[in-house]
């Protein structure tokens, strides 16, 4: 048998198989609606990222019409994931701590599905974040409870047990005395209210320490926008018993995230 016909065939089986593994990640924020295409493989994005600024009212219509635009601009009409800040189940958005409230029963799959021409599977921000975190960043390989909590305009969190996820837990809507965490302690309350590094840590401390007392978990994983700058406040969260580290995708997360919950869900094998 000669090789030259065994490499072509190799050769094809790939690409079949990055066909099969390249989804459109779409991470809606409140600020920006970023994308690009990931290999679900590697993690890497296979495109710069492309930012649209969030539409306000953010409402379904006009987040997309955003989602629209940026399959669009990738010329793409294939397999998508895409995050939602909020809990969202079977593709329904359920709350809207953060979001413009029409989106509360709304399917936003479906919405996303038929703008973009292809099959789109939606989930919670934090929960994409975490299992961006959870296979190729700071959670990788690592067993027993680990839970992601992002830290950006709300506090998002995603809770895993043995590298299994337990969607929408919402710990950001923990209360701290009268208030609801997030409201004290997420990354825009330091902006807002200009506090300084240690004293927004004390309240991240505080809040870290109330669901350590509720989980104990093995680790803590910290995302969100603040994550890049983890020199400023990692130093000051000393009284954390649990072992607490900066998450590693920084602003790519949420879009490799999603993309993956695509492929999870639609039972496409991630292969390492
Ligand atoms: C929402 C969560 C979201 C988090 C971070 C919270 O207000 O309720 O669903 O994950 O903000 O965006």
């Amino acid at each position: 048998m000669s090789l030259a016909p065994v490499l072509r065939a190799a050769v094809i089986e790939n690409d079949e198989n990055d066909a099969m593994t390249t989804v459109l990640g779409i991470d809606i924020g409140g600020t920006g609606i970023k994308g690009a295409p990931a290999d679900t493989r590697s993690g890497q994005l296979l495109a710069d990222r492309h930012r649209i600024l969030t539409p306000h009212p953010a409402t379904p219509d006009a987040v997309t019409d955003v989602v629209a635009q940026l399959a669009k601009f990738f010329d793409w009409t294939g397999p998508t994931g895409a995050t939602f800040p909020a809990v969202v189940k079977d593709g329904v958005a359920r709350t809207a701590a953060n979001v413009d409230p029409a989106w509360i029963g709304t399917d936003a799959a479906a919405k996303f599905s038929k703008a973009i021409g292809g099959e789109v599977t939606v989930v919670n921000d934090a929960d994409a974040a975490g299992v961006a975190e959870m296979t190729f960043g700071a959670g990788k390989g690592r067993r027993g409870l680990v839970i992601m909590i992002t830290l950006g305009t709300g506090i998002g969190s995603a809770l895993f047990m043995d590298g299994v996820l337990v969607p929408n837990t919402e710990l950001g809507h923990l209360k701290m005395g009268e208030h609801d965490a997030e409201h004290l302690a997420a990354e825009s309350v330091r902006e807002k209210h200009g506090l300084s590094w240690k004293d927004w840590s004390k309240r991240v401390v505080e809040y870290l320490m109330m669901v350590e007392a509720l989980f104990t978990p093995d680790l803590f994983v910290i995302g969100g926008g603040v994550s890049k700058k983890a020199d400023k406040f990692f130093p000051h969260l000393g009284e954390v018993q649990t072992e607490v580290v900066p998450a590693q995708l920084l602003n790519e997360a949420g879009i490799v995230g999603a993309a993956l919950a695509h492929i999870q869900r639609t039972g496409v094998p991630h292969t390492d």
